[in-house]
């Protein structure tokens, strides 16, 4: 039987350089190890050693997890090339949890926030299913547009649609694209908010699955021709790429968190694909893996493995990713509290030729607590993040390097504000206690599937196999640390 683990003994310890970025191309002799066809998601520990112990390339110049166990990293000297600006958004938009960010295609600031509702360790259960549904879905608009510049609201919507929003983007017709954890729906909504009748729903109402079904899906990207992509999600850890009408042309990824705690996942694996970011020019999916703390960049044609961007300074989780076109291409992520490690919760830009990080940025200089999700201009000038709690949207602008000496001094003015990050994590608070997430239980046995049916609601239902878990007998008494619900 998988062994259960512990989170943070998940948290892989990777690169030593603090400012080196890992990244690795797949070579074509190794590449069937990565691209299983979609056809097992019920790897088991075993296989997954084996296809570690058969993959060298895929290791990070690291130190062993052991060994580096309690080192704090040296502090990063790096500047910082944004400005926060706090008085954005209008104050008078009351906003609640933010899960997601994006730029509509006139440029207006969408967000999506989950208004009254939390994440918490009762909102699923073991099998993912969403226990909160008496509550009904949030009456108030949970799509909320804002100006860019004045920070009022511009248009809004999404009342009465959703259980636990998680994420969003807009395409390039307009119309905005929507993930419902609690729903296991992906949505498409009208451009501007101009109705309150979902384009489409993909995906069965509160049921989870990997037949025809999502379980926990959490963002969506698509692709100038409307083909699009879905991360799906928390439990099947997969891609897909949809054509526009809805039909599968793709789909890859297999968990990695499961079973026995790795130091490093192979390309290809997840421990929960969380945020989406398309690179127009080259052409990539960039996915942001959260607990293995990196991007993965995919081709957006065939699904085939590009590259992959960690960094000691950005740590071992992280939510959220964006992308510029701008010198080269340039990655913005944000990453999230951990455990253990000493890292500064941060928004990061990273160059994708040299795998460098270049600069962060956080409010007013200081560190975010829970950010999620982020957004980044075109041209690289503005950066909007999302966060969890406190609840909010962040603006940041470029400040030309002439202005950077006063920035970093900023800083130091700001230390007060700087958050502990020695957050809510399981383990933290548990001792070493060893438990599993809901999102470690496959649930049913897959085969492909055309999304077309999945509103087909006579082959839309099936039974999910409830006793796929072989989880500790203490494991469903133990209390689950809530930022790890996210
Ligand atoms: C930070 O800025 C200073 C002065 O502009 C520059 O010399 C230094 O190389 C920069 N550091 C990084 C890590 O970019
Ligand atoms: C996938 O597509 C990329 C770019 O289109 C190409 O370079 C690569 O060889 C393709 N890989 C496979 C396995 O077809
Ligand atoms: C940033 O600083 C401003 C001005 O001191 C303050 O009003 C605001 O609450 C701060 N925001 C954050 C997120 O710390
Ligand atoms: C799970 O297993 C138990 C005992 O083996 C069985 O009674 C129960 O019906 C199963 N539940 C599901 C959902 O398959």
């Amino acid at each position: 039987m998988l062994r259960t683990i512990c989170f943070a003994s998940v948290v892989l310890v990777l690169a030593a350089f603090p400012l080196s970025i890992e990244s690795q191309q797949v070579s074509e002799n190794v590449a069937e190890h990565y691209l299983p066809p979609y056809d097992n998601p019920m790897i088991t520990a075993e296989r997954f050693k084996k296809i570690l112990q058969e993959s060298p390339i895929t290791r990070w110049s690291a130190t062993t997890k052991s060994s580096s166990k309690d080192t704090k990293e040296e502090p990063v000297k790096l500047n910082t090339t944004y400005t926060y600006r706090p008085e954005w958004p209008d104050p008078s938009r009351k906003l609640g949890t933010v899960s997601a960010v994006s730029f509509d295609k006139d440029g207006n600031v969408v967000v999506f926030h989950r208004v009254d509702r939390i994440w918490t360790g009762r909102t699923f259960n073991y099998a993912n299913l969403y226990q909160e549904k008496s509550l009904g879905p949030i009456t108030k608009n949970t799509i909320i547009a804002f100006d860019r510049k004045t920070g009022k609201v511009v248009y809004e919507c999404g009342k009465n649609l959703f259980y636990m929003p998680h994420g969003l983007t807009v395409d390039h017709e307009n119309n905005i694209w929507v993930t419902d954890v609690a729903l296991h729906q992906v949505m498409k909504l009208s451009p501007k908010c101009s109705s309150d009748k979902p384009l489409l729903v993909l995906g069965t109402a509160f049921s989870p699955g990997i037949v025809k079904k999502f379980c926990k899906p959490t963002a969506v990207a698509v692709l100038p021709n409307g083909d699009f992509f879905i991360s799906d999600g928390y439990c099947n850890s997969r891609i897909l790429k949809l054509s526009k009408e809805g039909d599968i042309i793709l789909t890859w990824g297999e968990n990695s968190f499961q079973g026995d705690a790795h130091e490093v996942a192979p390309p290809n694996f997840f421990a929960i694909p969380h945020g989406l970011t398309l690179t127009k020019d080259a052409e990539l999916l960039c996915v942001a893996d959260r607990e293995n703390g990196r991007v993965q960049c995919f081709h957006t044609s065939n699904g085939t493995f590009h590259s992959q961007y960690h960094s000691n300074t950005v740590g071992d989780r992280l939510f959220g990713v964006g992308y510029a076109p701008i010198s080269g291409g340039q990655l913005f992520v944000v990453n999230g509290p951990e455990n253990k490690n000493n890292h500064e919760v941060q928004g990061y830009i990273i160059d994708m030729s040299t795998k460098q990080v270049l600069s962060k940025f956080g409010p007013n200089g200081s560190q975010f607590s829970n950010p999620h999700d982020l957004a980044v201009s075109e041209d690289g000038s503005e950066i909007y993040v999302a966060e969890l709690d406190p609840p909010r949207i962040h603006k940041f602008v470029y400040k030309n390097a002439a202005l950077s000496d006063q920035i970093r001094g900023d800083e130091g003015e700001f230390d007060e504000f700087v958050v502990s990050k020695q957050r809510r994590r399981g383990c933290l608070l548990y001792g070493t206690h060893k438990r599993r997430h809901a999102w470690d239980f496959p649930t049913v046995k897959t085969d492909g599937f055309k999304l077309g049916s999945l509103l087909d609601r006579k082959h839309g239902f099936e039974k999910l196999d409830q006793n796929a878990s072989d989880e500790d007998p203490d494991a469903s008494t133990s209390i689950l640390s809530s930022a790890q619900f996210a």
